[in-house]
């Protein structure tokens, strides 16, 4: 089976990161301070070497010792977040389709996901008159995805900043889940931390999970204003207590130097070639139709497979999920495993998600049976 549906990236941590880790571990020879638990708000040298990173990337002034935690990847943040800023029974908004975690997270705190539909003729791109509708006394918190998974969508500073007025209006905390952030193709990507004006309820997450290829490491950030972040920080510390230590300090080391930039520039390239040649061939065969031959953002690409149903699951069409049907006949006849779209929400119905973040070979042989097996348009 090639399998182009979890979301993990082929080319795994940057080399200067293992060669710390490595340096660390010689220098241990008994006891050391990296065997007991770090600080529970994370390392100070990382939490100073991320904010660092904003304001070289972006201007924007953070404070270390205050307004940023290190958590157990971006989930345990997009956890806290949902935890901390609202109550049981509250309504959390989250645009339809994006990244599938977020719907469990909430139901599972006891909160109530009222989910936002976008819709593909608008690029899937959550519109702020809709936030407006969605918006009831209940509504607490909006989760948001930009780059987002699955559609790769960017939102613009403008659009951001109406989605601000918006949420303003109705004082809700707003959280942005910035975890492509480096894999942003076209368009200028903006952090929600930058509209100053609203800070107190804006929740930021992130991780390096997705930059350094390291999903299994389990190390993500969270940044939001002190008085926020001070009570997080309480959720956190009961739940989490730390993160890893050595990891932390062989992060703070390097996580700014040129070598790794220069890596994971490379790694973007190579995701956003292969994310253009996948589509451009996967667009000439049957039953594969995309909205743009372009990607903003991301790891994925998410075709619309409405006419492969018709044609070879018609009996699918009558049920609701087309996509699992689709994702189901493309494993079974051709060993090619994806997301059926609807996994991101009801809006994904007639789409699936194929990770490109694997090998140039991988992908040329998935074009090969999917041409060989449905042909040509
Ligand atoms: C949008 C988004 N946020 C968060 C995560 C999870 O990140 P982490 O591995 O840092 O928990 C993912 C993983 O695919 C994701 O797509």
């Amino acid at each position: 089976v090639i399998n182009l549906g979890i979301s993990i990236p082929d080319f795994g941590p940057p080399l200067l990161f293992k060669q710390r880790l490595q340096e660390l571990l010689a220098l241990h020879v008994s006891f050391s301070e990296y065997d007991c638990y770090a600080d529970s708000r994370g390392l100070y040298a990382l939490r100073n070497a991320i904010t660092n990173r904003y304001f070289k990337k972006y201007g924007i002034a953070l404070n270390a010792e205050k307004e940023i935690l290190i958590t157990h990847g971006a989930v345990e943040a997009i956890w806290l977040t949902v935890f901390s800023t609202t109550n049981p029974g509250d309504e959390v908004l989250i645009p339809d389709p994006s990244y599938m975690i977020y719907e469990s997270i909430v139901k599972a705190c006891g909160r109530i996901a009222i989910k936002i539909p976008t819709y593909a003729e608008n690029g899937f791109v959550l519109s702020p008159n809709d936030l407006k509708k969605a918006i009831t006394k209940r509504s607490k918190l909006l989760l948001l995805d930009s780059p987002v998974n699955p559609t790769g969508v960017v939102y613009s500073k403008i659009l951001l900043q109406e989605i601000i007025q918006v949420v303003s209006a109705a004082e809700l905390y707003i959280m942005h889940d910035e975890v492509f952030d480096d894999f942003t193709y076209k368009g200028d990507f903006t952090p929600l931390i930058q509209f100053d004006s609203y800070k107190e309820k804006i929740i930021m997450v992130n991780s390096f999970s997705k930059r350094f290829g390291m999903t299994g490491w389990r190390i993500g950030w969270l940044v939001a204003c002190s008085q926020l972040t001070e009570q997080i920080l309480k959720v956190h510390t009961f739940t989490h207590l730390a993160m890893n230590h050595m990891v932390q300090r062989a992060l703070a080391d390097v996580v700014n130097s040129e070598s790794i930039e220069n890596e994971i520039h490379a790694n973007k390239n190579k995701i956003h070639h292969q994310a253009l040649e996948c589509i451009r061939d996967l667009n000439k065969i049957f039953g594969f139709h995309f909205l743009n031959l372009d990607i903003q953002a991301g790891m994925y690409i998410f075709p619309e497979i409405k006419s492969l149903c018709k044609k070879f699951i018609p009996h699918a069409d009558s049920k609701k999920d087309r996509s699992t049907a689709v994702a189901k006949f493309l494993l079974e006849k051709f060993k090619i495993a994806v997301v059926p779209g609807s996994a991101f929400g009801q809006q994904g119905v007639d789409y699936i998600r194929i990770s490109i973040a694997t090998s140039y070979e991988k992908l040329q042989e998935t074009v090969y049976r999917l041409t060989q097996g449905l042909g040509l348009k």
